[in-house]
């Protein structure tokens, strides 16, 4: 018997009332963003796709390169493994949201200043995920930073600057 399988799972979806959709509140960035989502459909593609906010990415999708770091009540999580419906009613940080009013955070001057990227397709989640480390205050030393940063991958290298522009901003933060 031959069984048809739709090559676009979400659309045909939506009007089957077998998959019903779910209204999820967020604030993302600030602002009130209501999505109507499938239930699996992950924050990453929630955020991307439906709320237009390409800013973070997708490296693999499977919770291995922290290219989807985003902050969700402050804390880091990775966007491709967290399902838009668990989150209703969260507040989310996207890369678009952390400079305020045009004045970049000291994270995102210092890895400027520190040329901790080269492509910058890592640099959302490594600056979220930055953010989110400093807010947790375990690591203070080099290592300890270098462990803690350890789920942000880098294909171009760029680990060593990034490293150095995290130590810069804890310094700066402590003295
Ligand atoms: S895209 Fe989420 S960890 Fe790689
Ligand atoms: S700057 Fe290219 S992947 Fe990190």
């Amino acid at each position: 018997m031959h069984t048809h399988l739709s090559a676009f799972p979400d659309s045909p979806a939506k009007d089957n009332p077998g998959f019903a959709t779910r209204l999820v509140t967020l604030t993302v960035n600030g602002n009130p963003v209501v999505l109507d989502v499938q239930p699996w459909v992950s924050l990453l593609d929630a955020l991307r796709d439906r709320a237009g906010l390409t800013g973070t990415k997708k490296g693999c999708d499977h919770g291995q390169c922290g290219a989807c770091t985003v902050l969700c009540d402050g804390e880091r999580v990775l966007s491709c493994l967290s399902l838009a419906v668990m989150k209703d009613g969260s507040e989310i940080t996207t890369i678009e949201g952390v400079a305020r009013d045009g004045v970049l955070q000291p994270i995102q001057q210092a890895f400027i200043d520190h040329d901790a990227f080269q492509c910058g397709y890592c640099t959302p989640g490594q600056i979220c995920s930055a953010i989110g480390l400093m807010r947790e205050g375990k690591a203070k030393s080099r290592d300890e930073v270098k462990e803690l940063m350890s789920g942000n991958l880098c294909r171009c290298g760029a680990n060593t600057q990034i490293i150095d522009a995290i130590m810069k901003v804890q310094e700066n933060q402590t003295r």
